[in-house]
């Protein structure tokens, strides 16, 4: 069941998920500005010219979807320093549906953060956001985003043809979808 205001934090003593805050805006920029090689090729609005104005708009942004429900950003950290790992969220929410997406820093990729991220996060949706269909998509051919899709438990629904334009690019994509917390797959 939806309760009146979603829980902003969560861990499963790992990684610890956090409404994105205000403050946010440097180490967000950071990140991205880092993670620049491997995000331009896969996200619209990653680009060298990515600003910190565009941080700010992103941090404004995620603080107004929370406050009118129709997006829940989450910074990803580390629960041994706290330490910026990446983000993950939930947006296009509509009713009982909603959209999952995130992104790791190449500092921190392949060691499970965006698993663990898509996990908590997903089962917010479910049981803070009151939510009955996450879906997901990538690319096809982006492996790492297949295989976090696979491991938490994401079904296969099918191909959108031509969906995402990325810098002039238009791709394929896989489309997936969660309708429970209980087809999580993996560590609660
Ligand atoms: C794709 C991405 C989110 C994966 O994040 P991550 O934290 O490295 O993923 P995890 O460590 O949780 O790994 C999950 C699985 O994917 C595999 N994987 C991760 N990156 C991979 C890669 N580049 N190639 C092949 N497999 C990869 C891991 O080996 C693991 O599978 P396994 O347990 O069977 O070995 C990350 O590389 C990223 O942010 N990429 C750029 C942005 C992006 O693609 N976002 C997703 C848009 S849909």
């Amino acid at each position: 069941m939806p309760t009146d205001k979603p829980a902003e934090i969560a861990t499963d003593g790992t990684v610890r998920i956090r409404r994105i805050d205000l403050t946010d805006v440097d180490t967000i920029f950071a990140g991205v500005c880092d993670s620049m090689a491997a995000l331009s090729p896969i996200m619209p609005w990653a680009s060298p010219d990515y600003s910190r104005e565009d941080a700010c708009w992103f941090v404004a942004n995620a603080w107004l979807g929370w406050r009118d429900g129709r997006a829940y950003g989450f910074l990803v950290e580390d629960v041994t320093d706290g330490r910026f790992l990446g983000l993950c969220g939930l947006n296009e929410v509509s009713g009982h549906t909603a959209n999952l997406g995130y992104w790791v820093t190449t500092a921190e990729a392949g060691r499970g953060v965006t698993t663990a991220a898509t996990r908590l996060v997903a089962r917010f949706g479910f049981e803070q956001a009151g939510l009955k269909r996450i879906r997901l998509f990538h690319i096809v051919g982006n492996v790492g985003s297949r295989r976090v899709a696979e491991k938490v438990g994401f079904v296969y629904e099918g191909l959108c043809r031509q969906h995402l334009a990325v810098h002039g690019t238009i791709h394929d994509t896989r489309l997936y979808s969660l309708t429970s917390a209980a087809e999580i797959k993996g560590k609660r």
